[in-house]
């Protein structure tokens, strides 16, 4: 079971034990992060789902999509390890992953 730690808005950090194969999102959403919209649901045409990934973890998750990079590009908070978290598929090999929730664009 991954475990992701998630940082919100305010800097508090939050250990998660997440399912494998759920999304990054999923497992923010589902812990109850009113923060993370996710308006779209994951199919990667909001953006609200925006996450700084810690700079340590950034060549495993690796470098977002076509259409994932379009849409953080709209975003005035793109940095640059920014991801879209419903783009990011939790395996073991991302246990311990470190989010940042990114400010509200
Ligand atoms: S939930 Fe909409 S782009 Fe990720």
């Amino acid at each position: 079971m991954p475990k992701l730690i998630v940082v919100d808005r305010s800097g508090d950090e939050t250990a998660i034990d997440a399912r494998e194969g759920v999304t990054v999102m999923e497992a923010i959403r589902d812990s109850g992060f009113d923060e993370l919209l996710a308006l779209c649901g994951g199919c990667c045409s909001c953006a609200t789902c925006h996450v700084f990934v810690d700079e340590g973890w950034a060549e495993t998750t690796g470098a977002p999509g076509e259409d994932e990079n379009d849409l953080l590009d709209s975003s005035d908070h793109r940095g640059a390890h920014s991801r879209l978290s419903c783009q990011i598929a939790l395996t073991a090999a991302l246990d311990g992953l470190r989010v940042t929730i990114a400010p509200e664009d």
